[in-house]
Protein backbone atom coordinates (compact mmCIF):
# COMPACT_ATOMS: atom_id res chain seq x y z
CA UNK A 1 0.00 0.00 0.00
CA UNK A 2 2.59 2.50 1.02
CA UNK A 3 5.21 1.66 -1.90
CA UNK A 4 1.98 2.21 -4.05
CA UNK A 5 1.15 5.11 -2.92
CA UNK A 6 4.57 6.88 -2.30
CA UNK A 7 7.04 4.99 -4.08
CA UNK A 8 10.22 4.28 -2.08
CA UNK A 9 13.20 6.32 -2.42
CA UNK A 10 15.96 5.90 -4.71
CA UNK A 11 19.12 4.56 -2.98
CA UNK A 12 22.44 6.13 -3.16
CA UNK A 13 24.70 5.73 -6.08
CA UNK A 14 27.15 3.35 -4.43
CA UNK A 15 24.37 0.52 -4.08
CA UNK A 16 23.23 0.64 -7.23
CA UNK A 17 26.89 0.68 -8.66
CA UNK A 18 28.29 -2.09 -6.21
CA UNK A 19 31.95 -2.04 -7.89
CA UNK A 20 35.29 -2.28 -5.83
CA UNK A 21 35.22 1.58 -5.22
CA UNK A 22 31.51 2.18 -5.10
CA UNK A 23 30.00 0.36 -2.59
CA UNK A 24 27.61 0.22 0.08
CA UNK A 25 25.41 -2.17 2.41
CA UNK A 26 21.61 -2.36 2.10
CA UNK A 27 19.01 -1.82 5.04
CA UNK A 28 15.50 -1.53 5.57
CA UNK A 29 14.69 1.91 4.93
CA UNK A 30 13.41 3.49 8.09
CA UNK A 31 9.67 4.36 5.99
CA UNK A 32 6.64 3.32 7.48
CA UNK A 33 5.71 0.19 5.80
CA UNK A 34 9.57 -1.06 6.38
CA UNK A 35 9.26 -2.49 2.47
CA UNK A 36 11.73 -0.37 0.92
CA UNK A 37 15.68 -0.35 1.07
CA UNK A 38 18.14 2.04 1.86
CA UNK A 39 21.93 2.19 1.40
CA UNK A 40 25.02 3.35 3.92
CA UNK A 41 27.69 4.06 1.70
CA UNK A 42 30.98 1.69 2.33
CA UNK A 43 33.82 4.48 2.82
CA UNK A 44 37.24 3.56 1.54
CA UNK A 45 40.90 4.14 3.33
CA UNK A 46 41.30 7.27 3.99
CA UNK A 47 37.69 8.43 3.62
CA UNK A 48 36.51 11.05 6.34
CA UNK A 49 34.03 9.03 8.50
CA UNK A 50 32.13 9.90 12.14
CA UNK A 51 31.96 7.16 15.19
CA UNK A 52 28.10 7.73 16.03
CA UNK A 53 27.76 10.29 18.87
CA UNK A 54 24.87 12.00 20.07
CA UNK A 55 23.81 15.01 18.72
CA UNK A 56 25.84 14.27 15.49
CA UNK A 57 23.85 13.45 11.80
CA UNK A 58 22.91 10.08 11.05
CA UNK A 59 26.00 8.58 9.26
CA UNK A 60 25.21 8.11 5.29
CA UNK A 61 27.80 5.74 5.16
CA UNK A 62 30.40 3.82 7.29
CA UNK A 63 33.96 2.42 7.02
CA UNK A 64 33.84 -0.74 4.70
CA UNK A 65 35.27 -4.55 4.87
CA UNK A 66 38.22 -4.33 7.08
CA UNK A 67 38.58 -1.01 7.98
CA UNK A 68 37.27 0.64 11.01
CA UNK A 69 36.78 4.28 11.91
CA UNK A 70 39.32 5.95 14.22
CA UNK A 71 40.99 9.03 15.16
CA UNK A 72 45.06 9.87 13.93
CA UNK A 73 46.99 10.47 17.06
CA UNK A 74 45.81 13.62 18.76
CA UNK A 75 43.64 14.64 16.27
CA UNK A 76 40.09 14.81 16.62
CA UNK A 77 39.54 14.27 12.94
CA UNK A 78 38.11 10.56 12.37
CA UNK A 79 39.26 8.75 9.17
CA UNK A 80 38.53 4.98 7.71
CA UNK A 81 41.99 3.45 8.64
CA UNK A 82 43.09 -0.05 8.67
CA UNK A 83 41.50 -2.76 10.39
CA UNK A 84 44.28 -4.38 12.79
CA UNK A 85 44.96 -6.43 15.87
CA UNK A 86 42.27 -9.33 14.95
CA UNK A 87 43.70 -12.56 15.39
CA UNK A 88 42.56 -13.00 11.81
CA UNK A 89 43.84 -10.21 10.10
CA UNK A 90 47.55 -11.47 11.33
CA UNK A 91 46.99 -14.50 10.31
CA UNK A 92 46.40 -12.49 6.46
CA UNK A 93 48.92 -10.31 7.26
CA UNK A 94 51.74 -13.29 7.76
CA UNK A 95 50.55 -14.72 5.33
CA UNK A 96 50.97 -11.99 2.95
CA UNK A 97 54.23 -11.83 3.99
CA UNK A 98 55.36 -14.86 3.46
CA UNK A 99 53.94 -15.22 0.12
CA UNK A 100 55.67 -12.18 -0.49
CA UNK A 101 58.97 -13.76 0.32
CA UNK A 102 58.03 -16.83 -1.62
CA UNK A 103 57.51 -19.37 1.60
CA UNK A 104 53.49 -20.47 1.57
CA UNK A 105 52.97 -24.07 0.69
CA UNK A 106 51.46 -24.69 -2.75
CA UNK A 107 48.28 -25.81 -1.13
CA UNK A 108 48.43 -22.72 1.57
CA UNK A 109 45.25 -20.85 1.33
CA UNK A 110 44.51 -17.12 2.58
CA UNK A 111 42.62 -16.89 5.80
CA UNK A 112 39.45 -15.17 5.24
CA UNK A 113 38.04 -12.44 7.59
CA UNK A 114 34.99 -11.12 7.82
CA UNK A 115 33.87 -7.08 7.72
CA UNK A 116 34.50 -7.26 12.03
CA UNK A 117 38.12 -8.74 10.81
CA UNK A 118 36.68 -12.10 12.73
CA UNK A 119 37.30 -15.47 11.07
CA UNK A 120 34.86 -15.99 8.23
CA UNK A 121 32.65 -19.25 8.96
CA UNK A 122 34.59 -21.34 7.23
CA UNK A 123 38.15 -22.93 6.53
CA UNK A 124 39.39 -25.06 3.68
CA UNK A 125 41.55 -27.71 3.02
CA UNK A 126 42.22 -27.84 -0.96
CA UNK A 127 40.45 -30.97 -2.06
CA UNK A 128 39.39 -32.50 0.96
CA UNK A 129 36.77 -30.73 3.02
CA UNK A 130 35.73 -26.71 4.08
CA UNK A 131 35.24 -26.83 8.29
CA UNK A 132 33.08 -24.71 10.68
CA UNK A 133 35.29 -22.20 12.88
CA UNK A 134 33.72 -19.81 15.20
CA UNK A 135 34.94 -15.91 15.46
CA UNK A 136 37.91 -17.03 16.90
CA UNK A 137 38.96 -19.04 14.22
CA UNK A 138 38.89 -22.43 16.38
CA UNK A 139 37.41 -25.75 14.90
CA UNK A 140 33.64 -26.38 15.46
CA UNK A 141 30.98 -28.82 14.27
CA UNK A 142 29.93 -28.66 10.69
CA UNK A 143 31.82 -30.30 7.54
CA UNK A 144 31.20 -30.69 3.60
CA UNK A 145 33.48 -31.52 0.63
CA UNK A 146 35.30 -28.47 -0.31
CA UNK A 147 33.38 -27.77 -3.37
CA UNK A 148 33.36 -24.72 -5.56
CA UNK A 149 31.14 -22.25 -4.25
CA UNK A 150 30.61 -24.15 -0.77
CA UNK A 151 31.22 -20.59 0.92
CA UNK A 152 28.15 -19.19 -0.64
CA UNK A 153 25.88 -22.58 1.00
CA UNK A 154 28.20 -22.99 4.57
CA UNK A 155 27.70 -20.30 7.09
CA UNK A 156 27.33 -22.23 9.74
CA UNK A 157 25.33 -20.04 11.77
CA UNK A 158 23.71 -23.24 13.80
CA UNK A 159 27.22 -25.15 15.16
CA UNK A 160 28.18 -21.04 15.98
CA UNK A 161 25.32 -20.52 18.01
CA UNK A 162 25.81 -24.14 19.44
CA UNK A 163 29.38 -24.10 20.20
CA UNK A 164 29.08 -20.52 21.93
CA UNK A 165 26.07 -21.81 24.23
CA UNK A 166 28.36 -25.32 24.64
CA UNK A 167 30.83 -22.91 26.42
CA UNK A 168 28.61 -21.46 28.86
CA UNK A 169 27.38 -24.28 29.94
CA UNK A 170 30.74 -26.36 29.66
CA UNK A 171 28.71 -29.41 29.59
CA UNK A 172 27.92 -31.99 26.65
CA UNK A 173 25.04 -33.55 28.89
CA UNK A 174 22.66 -31.04 28.30
CA UNK A 175 19.66 -31.47 25.77
CA UNK A 176 20.17 -29.11 22.85
CA UNK A 177 17.50 -26.70 21.48
CA UNK A 178 18.37 -26.51 18.54
CA UNK A 179 19.27 -28.68 15.79
CA UNK A 180 21.88 -28.25 13.04
CA UNK A 181 22.47 -29.95 9.55
CA UNK A 182 25.68 -31.63 9.02
CA UNK A 183 27.11 -28.35 7.55
CA UNK A 184 26.55 -26.36 10.50
CA UNK A 185 23.29 -24.67 9.55
CA UNK A 186 19.95 -25.01 10.98
CA UNK A 187 18.33 -28.28 9.96
CA UNK A 188 15.05 -27.19 8.44
CA UNK A 189 13.03 -29.45 10.81
CA UNK A 190 12.70 -28.15 14.66
CA UNK A 191 11.48 -29.60 17.43
CA UNK A 192 10.50 -28.77 21.17
CA UNK A 193 8.68 -31.92 22.80
CA UNK A 194 5.98 -32.56 20.51
CA UNK A 195 5.64 -29.08 18.82
CA UNK A 196 7.65 -28.92 15.68
CA UNK A 197 7.69 -26.95 12.89
CA UNK A 198 10.13 -25.57 9.77
CA UNK A 199 13.05 -23.00 9.94
CA UNK A 200 14.87 -21.16 7.42
CA UNK A 201 18.42 -23.24 7.69
CA UNK A 202 20.49 -20.00 7.42
CA UNK A 203 18.27 -17.69 9.74
CA UNK A 204 16.82 -20.28 11.73
CA UNK A 205 13.28 -18.27 11.42
CA UNK A 206 10.38 -20.48 10.81
CA UNK A 207 8.66 -21.13 7.14
CA UNK A 208 5.91 -23.25 8.50
CA UNK A 209 3.13 -23.05 11.46
CA UNK A 210 3.28 -24.90 14.65
CA UNK A 211 2.49 -28.32 13.96
CA UNK A 212 1.95 -31.15 17.06
CA UNK A 213 3.48 -34.15 15.71
CA UNK A 214 1.90 -36.51 18.26
CA UNK A 215 -1.81 -35.64 16.99
CA UNK A 216 -0.68 -34.90 13.37
CA UNK A 217 2.26 -36.95 12.79
CA UNK A 218 5.48 -35.47 11.59
CA UNK A 219 4.83 -35.69 7.93
CA UNK A 220 2.37 -33.15 7.88
CA UNK A 221 5.29 -30.35 7.80
CA UNK A 222 6.55 -29.38 4.43
CA UNK A 223 10.19 -29.71 5.19
CA UNK A 224 9.84 -33.63 6.21
CA UNK A 225 12.13 -35.90 4.37
CA UNK A 226 11.60 -39.63 5.88
CA UNK A 227 15.38 -39.69 5.02
CA UNK A 228 16.84 -39.68 8.71
CA UNK A 229 14.07 -40.56 10.66
CA UNK A 230 12.94 -43.80 11.93
CA UNK A 231 9.40 -44.59 13.14
CA UNK A 232 8.41 -41.10 12.49
CA UNK A 233 10.22 -39.89 15.64
CA UNK A 234 11.96 -36.95 15.37
CA UNK A 235 14.82 -38.10 17.54
CA UNK A 236 18.13 -39.73 16.11
CA UNK A 237 18.89 -43.03 17.83
CA UNK A 238 21.85 -41.00 19.85
CA UNK A 239 20.23 -38.48 20.83
CA UNK A 240 17.25 -40.79 22.36
CA UNK A 241 20.28 -42.67 23.95
CA UNK A 242 21.68 -39.29 25.12
CA UNK A 243 18.29 -38.47 27.00
CA UNK A 244 18.34 -41.18 28.60
CA UNK A 245 21.88 -40.91 30.16
CA UNK A 246 21.16 -37.33 31.06
CA UNK A 247 18.15 -38.44 32.66
CA UNK A 248 19.90 -40.77 35.01
CA UNK A 249 22.53 -38.48 35.70
CA UNK A 250 19.74 -35.85 36.57
CA UNK A 251 17.61 -38.73 39.01
CA UNK A 252 21.56 -39.08 40.45
CA UNK A 253 21.95 -35.97 41.50
CA UNK A 254 18.52 -35.31 42.79
CA UNK A 255 19.10 -38.21 45.61
CA UNK A 256 22.96 -36.98 45.89
CA UNK A 257 24.78 -39.47 44.26
CA UNK A 258 26.17 -36.67 41.63
CA UNK A 259 29.99 -36.69 41.33
CA UNK A 260 31.21 -33.56 39.59
CA UNK A 261 32.98 -36.08 37.10
CA UNK A 262 29.56 -37.41 35.79
CA UNK A 263 29.48 -34.24 33.46
CA UNK A 264 33.18 -34.82 32.12
CA UNK A 265 31.83 -38.07 29.83
CA UNK A 266 32.51 -37.79 26.34
CA UNK A 267 30.98 -35.62 23.76
CA UNK A 268 28.34 -38.47 22.69
CA UNK A 269 25.95 -36.93 19.76
CA UNK A 270 26.61 -34.21 17.28
CA UNK A 271 24.93 -31.14 17.15
CA UNK A 272 23.13 -33.17 14.63
CA UNK A 273 21.56 -35.62 16.71
CA UNK A 274 23.89 -38.45 14.90
CA UNK A 275 26.75 -40.19 16.54
CA UNK A 276 29.84 -38.12 17.46
CA UNK A 277 32.98 -38.94 15.59
CA UNK A 278 35.02 -40.25 18.60
CA UNK A 279 33.39 -43.19 20.51
CA UNK A 280 34.25 -45.47 23.61
CA UNK A 281 33.63 -48.94 24.58
CA UNK A 282 35.37 -49.95 28.05
CA UNK A 283 38.82 -50.44 26.72
CA UNK A 284 38.98 -48.70 23.67
CA UNK A 285 38.26 -45.35 21.96
CA UNK A 286 37.69 -45.38 18.49
CA UNK A 287 36.41 -43.45 15.16
CA UNK A 288 33.21 -43.66 14.45
CA UNK A 289 30.66 -42.76 11.42
CA UNK A 290 27.01 -41.03 12.16
CA UNK A 291 25.82 -44.18 12.76
CA UNK A 292 28.07 -45.13 15.46
CA UNK A 293 29.69 -48.04 13.62
CA UNK A 294 33.52 -48.13 13.45
CA UNK A 295 35.67 -46.29 10.78
CA UNK A 296 37.53 -49.01 9.44
CA UNK A 297 40.47 -49.78 12.04
CA UNK A 298 40.64 -46.86 13.87
CA UNK A 299 41.13 -47.33 18.06
CA UNK A 300 43.42 -46.84 20.18
CA UNK A 301 43.28 -47.88 24.28
CA UNK A 302 41.72 -45.57 26.95
CA UNK A 303 44.50 -43.58 28.44
CA UNK A 304 47.32 -44.24 25.86
CA UNK A 305 48.66 -40.89 24.22
CA UNK A 306 46.94 -42.00 20.98
CA UNK A 307 43.53 -41.97 22.68
CA UNK A 308 44.15 -38.65 24.70
CA UNK A 309 45.37 -36.72 21.21
CA UNK A 310 42.27 -38.61 19.16
CA UNK A 311 40.65 -36.62 16.73
CA UNK A 312 39.05 -39.00 14.26
CA UNK A 313 39.32 -35.62 11.65
CA UNK A 314 41.53 -37.48 9.34
CA UNK A 315 38.99 -40.86 9.66
CA UNK A 316 36.02 -38.61 8.85
CA UNK A 317 37.38 -37.30 5.61
CA UNK A 318 38.78 -40.44 4.35
CA UNK A 319 35.40 -41.69 4.83
CA UNK A 320 33.38 -38.54 2.94
CA UNK A 321 35.90 -38.86 0.26
CA UNK A 322 35.59 -42.57 -0.73
CA UNK A 323 31.99 -42.13 -0.82
CA UNK A 324 32.31 -39.33 -3.42
CA UNK A 325 34.62 -41.76 -5.07
CA UNK A 326 37.47 -38.98 -4.72
CA UNK A 327 40.85 -39.46 -6.15
CA UNK A 328 42.97 -38.73 -3.30
CA UNK A 329 42.14 -39.82 -0.50
CA UNK A 330 45.14 -39.38 2.61
CA UNK A 331 46.49 -41.14 4.97
CA UNK A 332 45.26 -41.65 8.13
CA UNK A 333 47.41 -42.83 11.76
CA UNK A 334 46.19 -45.46 13.39
CA UNK A 335 43.81 -43.26 15.41
CA UNK A 336 42.20 -41.43 12.61
CA UNK A 337 44.46 -38.31 13.35
CA UNK A 338 46.10 -36.78 10.12
CA UNK A 339 49.73 -38.07 10.40
CA UNK A 340 52.52 -34.23 11.33
CA UNK A 341 54.15 -35.01 7.98
CA UNK A 342 52.25 -35.77 4.76
CA UNK A 343 53.48 -36.41 1.19
CA UNK A 344 51.63 -35.98 -2.14
CA UNK A 345 53.00 -36.44 -5.53
CA UNK A 346 56.69 -36.76 -4.32
CA UNK A 347 56.47 -33.78 -2.34
CA UNK A 348 55.93 -33.80 1.72
CA UNK A 349 55.06 -31.16 3.89
CA UNK A 350 54.03 -30.77 7.52
CA UNK A 351 50.49 -30.91 8.49
CA UNK A 352 47.94 -29.70 11.24
CA UNK A 353 45.24 -31.92 12.93
CA UNK A 354 43.05 -30.83 9.75
CA UNK A 355 45.23 -31.96 7.48
CA UNK A 356 46.27 -28.32 6.82
CA UNK A 357 49.76 -27.73 5.13
CA UNK A 358 51.51 -25.63 7.31
CA UNK A 359 55.01 -25.52 6.11
CA UNK A 360 56.67 -25.46 2.48
CA UNK A 361 56.67 -29.00 0.70
CA UNK A 362 60.28 -30.26 -0.08
CA UNK A 363 61.28 -33.21 -2.61
CA UNK A 364 60.77 -36.75 -0.69
CA UNK A 365 64.61 -37.04 -0.66
CA UNK A 366 64.52 -33.87 1.85
CA UNK A 367 61.69 -34.74 4.12
CA UNK A 368 64.06 -34.57 6.97
CA UNK A 369 64.93 -31.56 6.93
CA UNK A 370 61.21 -30.03 7.46
CA UNK A 371 60.76 -28.83 11.23
CA UNK A 372 57.88 -31.39 12.13
CA UNK A 373 59.87 -34.69 10.98
CA UNK A 374 60.65 -36.67 14.06
CA UNK A 375 61.84 -39.52 12.73
CA UNK A 376 59.87 -42.65 11.04
CA UNK A 377 57.01 -42.31 13.35
CA UNK A 378 54.85 -39.56 11.42
CA UNK A 379 51.82 -40.06 14.01
C1 LIG B 1 33.02 2.30 -10.33
O1 LIG B 1 31.98 3.06 -10.90
C2 LIG B 1 32.21 4.50 -10.87
C3 LIG B 1 30.98 5.19 -11.40
O2 LIG B 1 30.54 4.60 -12.57
C4 LIG B 1 33.46 4.84 -11.66
O3 LIG B 1 33.72 6.21 -11.57
C5 LIG B 1 34.63 4.04 -11.09
O4 LIG B 1 35.80 4.27 -11.86
C6 LIG B 1 34.31 2.55 -11.05
N1 LIG B 1 35.43 1.85 -10.41
C7 LIG B 1 36.02 0.78 -10.93
C8 LIG B 1 37.16 0.20 -10.17
O5 LIG B 1 35.63 0.26 -11.97
C1 LIG C 1 -0.47 -32.63 21.19
O1 LIG C 1 -1.48 -33.58 20.89
C2 LIG C 1 -1.60 -34.62 21.87
C3 LIG C 1 -2.61 -35.63 21.34
O2 LIG C 1 -3.76 -34.99 20.83
C4 LIG C 1 -1.99 -34.00 23.21
O3 LIG C 1 -2.10 -35.04 24.19
C5 LIG C 1 -0.92 -33.00 23.62
O4 LIG C 1 -1.29 -32.35 24.83
C6 LIG C 1 -0.73 -31.96 22.53
N1 LIG C 1 0.41 -31.13 22.91
C7 LIG C 1 0.30 -29.81 23.11
C8 LIG C 1 1.53 -29.11 23.58
O5 LIG C 1 -0.73 -29.20 22.91
C1 LIG D 1 15.62 -36.14 1.25
O1 LIG D 1 16.97 -36.17 1.71
C2 LIG D 1 17.85 -36.90 0.87
C3 LIG D 1 19.19 -36.99 1.55
O2 LIG D 1 19.58 -35.78 2.12
C4 LIG D 1 17.91 -36.23 -0.50
O3 LIG D 1 18.78 -36.95 -1.35
C5 LIG D 1 16.50 -36.18 -1.10
O4 LIG D 1 16.52 -35.49 -2.32
C6 LIG D 1 15.53 -35.49 -0.13
N1 LIG D 1 14.15 -35.62 -0.65
C7 LIG D 1 13.36 -34.55 -0.75
C8 LIG D 1 11.97 -34.85 -1.24
O5 LIG D 1 13.71 -33.43 -0.48
C1 LIG E 1 10.75 -48.83 15.60
O1 LIG E 1 9.69 -49.19 16.48
C2 LIG E 1 9.64 -50.58 16.80
C3 LIG E 1 8.39 -50.86 17.64
O2 LIG E 1 8.09 -49.75 18.46
C4 LIG E 1 10.92 -50.98 17.53
O3 LIG E 1 10.90 -52.39 17.83
C5 LIG E 1 12.11 -50.68 16.62
O4 LIG E 1 13.32 -50.95 17.31
C6 LIG E 1 12.09 -49.21 16.18
N1 LIG E 1 13.14 -49.01 15.21
C7 LIG E 1 14.03 -48.03 15.32
C8 LIG E 1 15.07 -47.97 14.24
O5 LIG E 1 14.05 -47.21 16.23
C1 LIG F 1 34.37 -39.96 39.35
O1 LIG F 1 34.99 -39.88 40.61
C2 LIG F 1 34.69 -40.98 41.47
C3 LIG F 1 35.28 -40.70 42.86
O2 LIG F 1 36.42 -39.87 42.75
C4 LIG F 1 35.24 -42.26 40.86
O3 LIG F 1 34.94 -43.38 41.68
C5 LIG F 1 34.59 -42.46 39.48
O4 LIG F 1 35.15 -43.59 38.83
C6 LIG F 1 34.82 -41.23 38.60
N1 LIG F 1 34.04 -41.38 37.37
C7 LIG F 1 34.58 -41.18 36.17
C8 LIG F 1 33.64 -41.33 35.01
O5 LIG F 1 35.75 -40.89 36.00
C1 LIG G 1 36.13 -52.01 22.07
O1 LIG G 1 36.56 -51.42 20.85
C2 LIG G 1 37.73 -52.01 20.29
C3 LIG G 1 38.12 -51.17 19.09
O2 LIG G 1 37.03 -50.92 18.28
C4 LIG G 1 37.44 -53.47 19.93
O3 LIG G 1 38.61 -54.06 19.39
C5 LIG G 1 37.02 -54.20 21.19
O4 LIG G 1 36.63 -55.51 20.84
C6 LIG G 1 35.82 -53.49 21.83
N1 LIG G 1 35.55 -54.10 23.12
C7 LIG G 1 34.32 -54.39 23.51
C8 LIG G 1 34.18 -54.98 24.86
O5 LIG G 1 33.35 -54.21 22.79
C1 LIG H 1 46.99 -23.42 7.02
O1 LIG H 1 48.26 -23.05 7.47
C2 LIG H 1 48.75 -21.84 6.91
C3 LIG H 1 50.19 -21.66 7.37
O2 LIG H 1 50.30 -21.85 8.75
C4 LIG H 1 47.84 -20.69 7.31
O3 LIG H 1 48.28 -19.50 6.71
C5 LIG H 1 46.42 -21.01 6.85
O4 LIG H 1 45.53 -20.02 7.30
C6 LIG H 1 45.97 -22.36 7.38
N1 LIG H 1 44.70 -22.71 6.79
C7 LIG H 1 43.76 -23.35 7.48
C8 LIG H 1 42.57 -23.75 6.71
O5 LIG H 1 43.88 -23.62 8.68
Amino acid sequence: RFKEQTGCPVISLPCRIQNSTHNGRIFPSPVPCNCCETCIENFELEDDCTVGSPGSPIPHGRCGDGLTCASQEDDEHTICQLMSGTNCLKDQESYDTDKDKGTTGHLAQRTLCDADGDYSPIKCIPGQICYCVDTEGRRIFGEALNIRGIEILMKCECSRQESSLGRVLETDMRVPFVRCNEMGSFDQLQCIKDQCLCVDIHSGFPTSDVVNITSQGLQTLPCFNESGYNNDSYHRECEEKKSILVQTLYNRARIGLYASNDTETYEFCQPDGYYARIQQNDTHKFCSDKFGNRIANYAAILGSPEADTMTCNCARVELLLKEKEAYEIPVCCSNGNYPKVSCRRGLCFCTDENGNQTSMEVPHEEIKTLDCYSGKNFC
